[in-house]
């Protein structure tokens, strides 16, 4: 029996703000902004976020991370936080060769820290639960940008308070440019043909409050919200070229995947994943991408017609231990609604630049060794029977819908962490004064990951590897690129290179990119010297 797949219809990008009016007064904010009516479900253009290029500001590069308002409902004020603005923070140019400081100042009531997600720096330079930054203070990192070009990320990373920090708004892109994109023919002219698509999901009460679910279950699932955003705006639509266009692909949602595809199913090629281009291009329909992850991909949009890209909804987490991956799988197609994530609008107006798709892209550095390498293996671990009591406890609020959760954002009465929740890696949840694994700079070694009743994004810092195998079998080819951050299903053995160094005062962590987690204990650390 084939699964139903129902797309929902697409409408005009109608304005909105008559029917937000009474939003304050109303629980259900989907029903009053009128997304729940299909025909007013794109109504923002897309926000683009400031590009900061390092070498014209003299590579010096200041960020504040500050609280803020952002409207992300029409005439409804939420509170956030952002680096240098409301929500989000500027796109970073680096380029190859350059040293770059950066000058991070803490405007926030909390400790925060700021980590270069994608880069890569020495350890003490990376912004881990290490590098502390107490509000008032400033940390000024000087990063030597010796890697190719590639679309990495900033966020913070405190110990036990980056999901919330996330959630909040704070995160930005950072691209790494040494001319290879532009030698390769790509699209290289920001906010026009090259697109940042920085995508989470979020949950707001009827105050327009942001709702984080910090509860057990939210903390066991992830924290999820019931939008989906882009570049910090709802129903987002943005003006492309009739050309090809390149989107780059972030999640940066706290626990979301976004599996995404076009309404018209027209292909993505992928041109680069996390830590750089790929050999050559290759053209899916499906994408999936995981908390932590980025894909570069290319569309063409000179037929001229628009293009709503979608994604499935997210089952992870949802299905117990008690049933295997297939049935997960199987379950999830079943119960398959597509939720429209971003429309793109082909224009006259912006002229086009670029309109052949690539096929060879670069030579990758070779993953090989001739030596047997090292191997370790790690199970991620929700350890849900240890956690079960607590969830138990919280039956009561399972029928709970966001207006009464709303406010449980400060409540450390129903915050699981705050209750002794805990994850981990091999059994062990996070800490900060024990170091998991020693190796030197330079090695290379074979990781075996496994995740238990979940998915898991798997995300190293300091080291990139290649996929050996997934779920048994070989990757599929968007996949065999130089990675950071990686859905274990089930089972992933990679290739790690690992290049830079960290002393035991300053390790390096490893982690589920599922924040929630993360705060729980699914992270350990590793010195190489
Ligand atoms: Cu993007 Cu350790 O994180
Ligand atoms: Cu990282
Ligand atoms: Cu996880």
């Amino acid at each position: 029996m084939a699964p139903t797949r129902r797309t929902l219809p697409m409408g005009g990008a109608a304005g909105v703000a008559a029917a937000a009016a009474g939003a304050v007064l109303m629980s259900n904010w989907l029903d009053t902004i009128g997304l729940k009516d299909e025909s007013n479900r794109f109504f923002t253009a897309l926000p683009i976020p400031p590009l900061l290029d390092a070498r014209e500001a003299g590579n010096i590069v200041r960020l504040i991370a500050k609280a803020g308002v952002t409207e992300f409902l029409p005439n409804l004020e939420t509170e956030t936080y952002g680096y240098s603005a409301p929500y989000l923070g500027p796109v970073i140019r680096v380029h190859r060769g350059d040293t770059v400081t950066m000058d991070v100042s803490n405007q926030l009531d909390k400790v925060t820290t700021v980590h270069w997600h994608g880069l890569f720096v020495p350890s003490e330079l990376d912004g881990g639960p290490h590098n502390a930054i107490n509000p008032g203070q400033t940390w000024q990192p000087r990063l030597k940008i010796e890697q190719p070009a590639s679309t990495a990320w900033f966020h913070p990373h405190p110990h036990g308070d980056t999901g919330r920090q996330v959630y909040m708004g704070l995160a930005g892109l950072l691209y790494v440019e040494d001319g290879s994109a532009e030698d390769l023919g790509l699209p290289t002219r920001y906010g026009l043909d090259d697109l940042p698509i920085i995508l989470q999901d979020r949950s707001f009460g009827p105050d327009g409050e942001l709702v984080y679910d910090d509860t057990p279950m939210g903390i066991m699932h992830g924290a999820r919200g019931d939008a989906i955003i882009v570049n910090g705006a709802m129903g987002p639509v943005a003006e492309v070229p009739k050309s090809v266009v390149r989107l780059r692909l972030v999640n940066a949602a706290n626990a979301r995947n976004f599996r995404l595809e076009f309404d018209d199913r027209r292909p993505m090629h992928v041109v680069a994943s996390d830590n750089g281009f790929l050999d050559s291009a290759v053209a899916v329909r499906e994408l999936t991408i995981a908390p932590g992850e980025r894909f570069e991909v290319l569309v063409d949009f000179s037929n001229g017609q628009t293009g709503v890209l979608l994604t499935y909804a997210d089952h992870n987490g949802q299905f117990g231990s008690e049933v295997t991956q297939q049935v997960r799988a199987y379950l999830a197609q079943m119960m398959d609604i597509m939720t429209p994530v971003i429309r793109f609008d082909p224009v006259a107006e912006i002229k086009p630049a670029v309109n052949r798709m690539p096929t060879k892209l670069v030579d990758l550095r070779p993953a090989g060794t001739l030596q047997p390498p090292r191997r370790r293996s790690f199970s991620l671990d929700s350890m849900t029977a240890a956690n079960m009591p607590l969830m138990q406890d919280e039956g009561s609020m399972q029928g709970m819908d966001h207006s009464q959760m709303a406010g449980t954002m400060d409540m450390g009465a129903k915050s699981g962490l705050a209750r002794g929740m805990k994850m981990g890696i091999n059994g062990k949840a996070f800490d900060m004064n024990r170091i998991d694994a020693e190796l030197k700079v330079g090695d290379k070694e074979i990781w075996e990951l496994r995740s238990t009743e979940m998915a898991h994004p798997f995300h190293m810092h300091g080291a990139s590897f290649r996929i050996l195998t997934l779920d048994g079998a070989k990757p599929a080819a968007h996949l065999s690129g130089w990675k950071d951050t990686l859905l274990v299903n089930e089972h992933a053995e990679i290739l790690v290179s690992f290049d830079q160094p960290a002393g035991p005062t300053n390790p390096f962590m490893f982690h589920c990119h599922i924040l929630e987690h993360e705060d729980a204990g699914m992270m350990a650390q590793y010195v190489a010297v």
